[in-house]
């Protein structure tokens, strides 16, 4: 049985409200996937674990041609839905399930912003995303940095479990820490190709809204994103 790692309900609430403008999702995870993305004007774009749709909003902004967003949360699509209109199509979705309902190769970027290390299921994750691809197309993934991950922790760098995590209002998620060897090593194991890497650290902007944090993203690991092509 694996964990229901949706983030439902207020939990879901919560995130949409704190992630619009914090530091770390606003102004050093967004800021460096999408300039991983480069240029989307006419794409299709597939957005899993999209949320309250923040990123996709952005990708609507910057003139992608077809958005769609897929997540496990009645509570954070219902908020998605209200802010996107009809500029995207949500599907509700648990990601450990395969992505059937995707035509093959039917979108030319997917991206996966601090989710993928929630799934259980993600060798069967990877595979469904590369069929949804076009070939030459690309997919992004952002997730928690394995050093950061291992401070916080403790215990051996090399661990692969899992671990609960403080989100605020006294809501927690769940997710797998691993080590750089492991993330990488998944996604090159499913036919990807690494294109580059990142250690994000804030944008100018985050300073004004947390100057504590926006400094701890310049002197600590927080993030690490990649960008990798379907070949
Ligand atoms: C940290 S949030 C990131 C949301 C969005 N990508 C962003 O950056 O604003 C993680 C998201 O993944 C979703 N999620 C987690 N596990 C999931 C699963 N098994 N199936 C579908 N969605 C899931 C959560 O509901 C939540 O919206």
């Amino acid at each position: 049985m694996n964990a229901d790692t949706a983030y439902h309900g207020k939990k879901g609430e919560h995130f949409a409200v704190a992630s619009a403008d914090h530091v770390y999702n606003a102004h050093t995870d967004r800021p460096a996937m999408l300039r991983l993305a480069g240029d989307v004007t006419g794409l299709s774009v597939l957005d899993l674990g999209c949320g309250a749709g923040h990123y996709a909003v952005e990708l609507a902004e910057r003139g992608a041609g077809r958005i769609v967003g897929v997540d496990g949360s009645e509570s954070m699509l219902g908020i998605a839905r209200e802010r996107l209109g009809d500029r995207a199509e949500l599907h509700l979705h648990d990601l450990e399930e395969p992505l059937d309902f995707l035509p093959d190769a039917s979108f030319d970027l997917a991206l996966m912003a601090l989710v993928y290390h929630h799934v259980d299921a993600r060798e069967q994750l990877l595979a469904g995303i590369r069929r949804a691809l076009r070939p030459g197309g690309a997919l992004l993934v952002s997730t928690t940095h394995p050093t950061a991950d291992w401070q916080y922790f403790e215990g051996s760098y090399h661990a692969h479990d899992r671990v609960e995590f403080p989100i605020g209002d006294g809501h927690t998620i769940t997710y797998w820490r691993m080590s750089l060897e492991q993330f990488i090593g998944e996604l090159l194991g499913a036919g990807f190709v690494l294109e580059e890497l990142a250690e994000p650290r804030s944008t100018e902007a985050g300073r004004q809204v947390d100057a504590r944090r926006y400094e701890k993203t310049h002197n600590r690991p927080t993030f690490l994103a990649v960008r990798l092509r379907r070949p």
